[in-house]
C-alpha cells in the first residue's frame, strides 16, 4: 500500500482501487492524502454484503450493540488528537473545535449505546377492549430494525454527522453504506476502522468516497429502505425525488436566525452570537446568519457586538488560537465576496470585514441594512457573514424570521416568559433556544428543520425510530 494512499471500506476490508481522488488541506491546499474511490463493481459489492448483512445484524443481541457502540465511544476519546488533526487538515476546522467534534462524536456513540439497550426492543401493550369487537384480544407493539441504510454525509462535520448515521443504525440492528463528502472522507474511513476493530459483523458497514454520479446508485437503489442525507437543501430535495420506496431523511440547511429583545442580556447576546455565527467561519447548518435587535437594544448591542468580531483570532486552523479558519474552497470566497458585494450595492453597509483575507479566507464580516431578498440574507450564505437588524418589536422580528424558505433552529433572547412562549407557538422553526444561540446543539437532542430545511429528526433516540419500525401482535385468548 503505498503510503499516501487511503484504502475505502468495503464490507469491513480495506480495499484499494484504480481511481482515487485527492483530499487538499482547505488552508493552504497541500496534499493531505489520495483516497480510493469506489465505482459501480465496489459499489454492487458493498450493497449485496449490506443486504446479506441485514439478518446478521438485526440478530445482534441489543447488550452486544450497546457494547460495540460504547467499545467505539471509548477509541474515540483515546485517539481524540489523532482524529481532531484529522479534521482540521481535511476541512480546515480550527483545532479547537475540530476536538469538541472528537468529544462530541464520542457522545454520540455513548448515547447510541445507552439507547440500544431501551428503544429498539421497546413497545406497548394496546389495550384491545377499547372496542367491543377488541374483546378477548391482546395486542402488543415492538420496534423492529429496519433494513439495509443508505447514507450521505457533508465536509463540515466529516466525524460527528458520520457517527449520527453510523450510531444510530447499528443501535436498530441495521447495516448501513455511507458515502462521505468528497473533499472530507478521512474522519469517516477511519471512524470505519475503530468500527470494525470493535467487532462489527463485515458486511455491515462500508465507506465508500465516490463520484456523485456512483452515489447516485445509492440513492435510487431500492434494496435500502432508508435514505439519510445531510447536505444542501438544493441537492437533499432533488435526491427525495429520486430515492423511491425507501423512507427520506433530510437535514439541510438554513440561515439560522437570533432576537434579542428589549431587556435582554445583550452582552451575553453578543458573547454568544460571536461565537455561533464565526465557529468554523459559519460552515454549519446553524450558524447564526441574521439577527434582529430590538430598537431599544440597538446601540448596546453595536458598541458590544462588533468589537468581539473584530478581535476573532484569524488563520491557521492548526494554530490553537484560531477561531476562524479558511472556507472549504476558493469558490466558496468567490461566491461569498459576490453576495456581499451585492448586498451592498443594494444598500446594505459593512459594519466590519468585508472583504477576503487571501484565496481561502473570508474575514468576519457584520452587515447590516441588507434587503431580504438579497442572496446574503435569504440564502445560506455558509460563511463567515452576520447580518444585524434594528426592529421595532419582537412580533416584527418573528415575522421576518419566518420570512424564509428555511426553518432549522432559531435564537431568542429574552426575560420575558410570554415573549418566550409567543416565539414558541409562531417561529417556523425545528428548534427554538431561549437565551442560546441556534448554533447550539447537543447530540441526544432532536435535530432538524422544517420548510426547506429538511425532514425527519436526528439525535440517536429519533433516528433509531426511523431506523426501526413497529411490529404488532395480536392474540385472539
Ligand atoms: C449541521 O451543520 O447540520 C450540524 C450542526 C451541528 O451538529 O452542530
Amino acid at each position: 500500500m503505498s503510503a499516501d494512499l487511503r484504502p475505502l471500506f468495503l464490507a469491513g476490508t480495506p480495499r484499494e482501487t484504480r481511481t482515487t481522488v485527492e483530499v487538499r488541506s482547505p488552508y493552504d491546499d497541500a496534499l493531505v492524502a489520495r483516497v480510493s474511490a469506489a465505482g459501480p463493481v465496489e459499489y454492487e459489492e458493498a450493497a449485496r454484503a449490506c443486504v446479506a448483512a441485514a439478518p446478521v445484524v438485526a440478530a445482534l443481541p441489543l447488550h452486544e450493540r450497546s457494547r460495540l457502540l460504547r467499545v467505539v465511544s471509548t477509541a474515540l476519546r483515546e485517539r481524540r488528537e489523532t482524529f481532531a488533526r484529522c479534521i482540521v487538515q481535511e476541512a480546515g476546522k480550527p483545532l479547537r473545535d475540530a476536538r469538541t467534534e472528537v468529544d462530541r462524536a464520542a457522545m454520540t456513540f455513548e448515547v447510541a449505546a445507552e439507547e440500544a439497550r431501551r428503544l429498539p426492543g421497546a413497545g406497548e401493550v394496546v389495550p384491545m377492549d377499547l372496542a367491543q369487537h377488541g374483546e378477548g384480544r391482546f395486542a402488543l407493539t415492538r420496534r423492529v430494525p429496519l433494513g439495509p441504510i443508505a447514507a450521505i454525509s457533508p465536509f463540515n462535520f466529516p466525524l460527528n454527522l458520520v457517527a449520527h448515521k453510523l450510531a444510530p443504525a447499528l443501535a436498530a440492528g441495521n447495516p448501513l453504506v455511507l458515502k462521505p463528502a468528497s473533499r472530507t472522507p478521512l474522519s469517516a474511513l477511519a471512524l470505519a476502522g475503530l468500527m470494525h476493530e470493535a467487532g462489527l459483523p463485515p458486511g455491515a458497514l462500508s465507506v465508500l468516497p465516490m463520484t456523485r454520479e456512483t452515489g447516485d446508485l445509492l440513492v435510487r437503489d431500492d434494496r435500502y429502505r432508508l435514505l439519510t442525507f445531510t447536505g444542501s437543501a438544493e441537492v437533499g430535495w432533488a435526491m427525495k425525488a429520486r430515492a423511491g420506496r425507501k423512507k427520506v431523511v433530510l437535514e439541510l440547511g438554513g440561515n439560522a436566525a437570533v432576537i434579542v429583545d428589549e431587556g435582554a442580556d445583550v452582552a451575553a447576546a453578543a458573547e454568544r452570537v460571536a461565537i455561533g455565527g464565526f465557529s468554523y467561519a459559519g460552515q454549519s447548518c446553524i450558524s447564526v446568519q441574521r439577527v434582529y435587535v430590538h430598537e431599544l437594544a440597538w446601540d448596546a448591542w453595536l458598541e458590544a457586538f462588533v468589537p468581539l468580531v473584530e478581535a476573532l483570532v484569524v488563520g491557521d486552523p492548526m494554530d490553537e488560537r484560531t477561531a476562524v479558519g479558511p472556507l472549504i474552497s476558493a469558490d466558496d470566497v468567490d461566491r461569498i465576496e459576490t453576495w456581499v458585494r451585492e448586498a451592498v450595492q443594494g444598500g446594505g453597509k459593512v459594519l466590519c470585514g468585508g472583504s477576503r483575507r487571501s484565496d481561502r479566507i473570508y474575514a468576519p464580516t457584520v452587515l447590516t441594512g441588507v434587503a431580504r431578498h438579497a442572496k446574503v440574507c435569504a440564502e445560506e450564505a455558509f460563511a463567515p457573514v452576520v447580518i444585524v437588524e434594528r426592529i421595532a418589536n419582537v412580533d416584527e422580528a418573528i415575522d421576518a424570521v419566518n420570512d424564509s424558505a428555511f426553518g432549522l433552529q432559531a435564537g431568542l433572547f429574552t426575560t420575558r416568559i410570554e415573549t418566550t412562549l409567543s416565539a414558541f407557538d409562531r417561529l417556523e422553526v425545528g428548534g427554538l433556544l431561549i437565551n442560546d444561540v441556534p448554533t447550539y446543539r447537543i447530540d441526544h437532542m432532536p435535530y432538524g428543520g422544517v420548510k426547506d430545511s429538511g425532514l425527519g429528526r436526528e439525535g440517536p433516540r429519533y433516528a433509531i425510530e426511523d431506523m426501526t419500525e413497529l411490529r404488532l401482535l395480536v392474540v385472539r385468548r
